[in-house]
């Protein structure tokens, strides 16, 4: 349901940058000014009617970006995105028709998870990295801890999603539950609409540097 190297490539990023784009235009410069603040890893959601294109120009323009997409609500989107030759799909929820259509795909996919009914779910179809979504107002890295301690033997991993940020992706990146964490914070829709290029660079130098400090690589 993910492949290794993968898995691996994005833990060794550490941040996955969340993207709402508006206008087509504005992926290419958000993905190279992501990259120029050292963050290789994005989740381009599928949240406005300009996503599926801007998706199609940062494949086609920025090949060293890892570009996932986000908020794959149905099958149908999950062959679209196929189509384009995207790097990774994840969804804030658990649909088992959308992982049955991600497995089929050979989509690199990681479903949305908050509860232990979830992540039980989520290993009977086959999946083992998982979004923990939403994050802090789910009950952050406590709630992580303790709904992971009867699945620890299995293999999961969890990428925190929803409420991170500066002051606490370091948390949750000192367990090794979580092989990264993601948010909207490296490149919000105000500084994307502003066309903020070099503020989303600072940002993601912000991110990457913090993630860095960590001392993981
Ligand atoms: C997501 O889709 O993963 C979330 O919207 C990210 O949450 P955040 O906006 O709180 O970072």
């Amino acid at each position: 349901m993910f492949d290794r190297t993968l898995w691996k490539t994005i833990a060794d990023t550490g941040v996955v940058a969340v993207l709402v784009i508006d206008n087509v235009e504005d992926a290419v410069p958000v993905a190279e000014s992501l990259l120029k603040g050292g963050i290789r890893a994005m989740e381009l959601t599928l949240r406005t009617e300009a996503a599926i294109d801007a998706l199609r120009a940062v494949k086609a323009a920025v090949p060293d970006m890892l570009a996932g997409v986000g908020t794959i609500l149905t099958p149908d989107q999950v062959a679209q995105v196929k189509d384009i030759g995207v790097d990774f799909g994840v969804s804030p929820g658990l649909n088992p028709r959308v992982v049955k259509a991600a497995e089929n795909a050979d989509l690199n996919f990681a479903p949305g998870i908050s509860t232990p009914s979830d992540i039980e779910r989520a290993v009977e179809l086959g999946c083992r990295l998982l979004k923990f979504f939403p994050a802090e107002s789910a009950g952050g890295l406590k709630h992580l801890q303790s709904m992971a301690a009867p699945y620890n033997h299995l293999g999961l991993e969890y990428i925190p999603l929803g409420g991170i940020n500066l002051g606490n992706m370091t948390d949750y990146l000192s367990t090794p539950l979580v092989p990264a964490v993601g948010g909207s914070w490296i490149a919000p829709r105000d500084l994307i609409q502003n066309k903020d290029w070099d503020g989303i660079a600072a940002n993601a130098q912000r991110a990457f540097e913090t993630f860095k400090a960590i001392g993981r690589q």
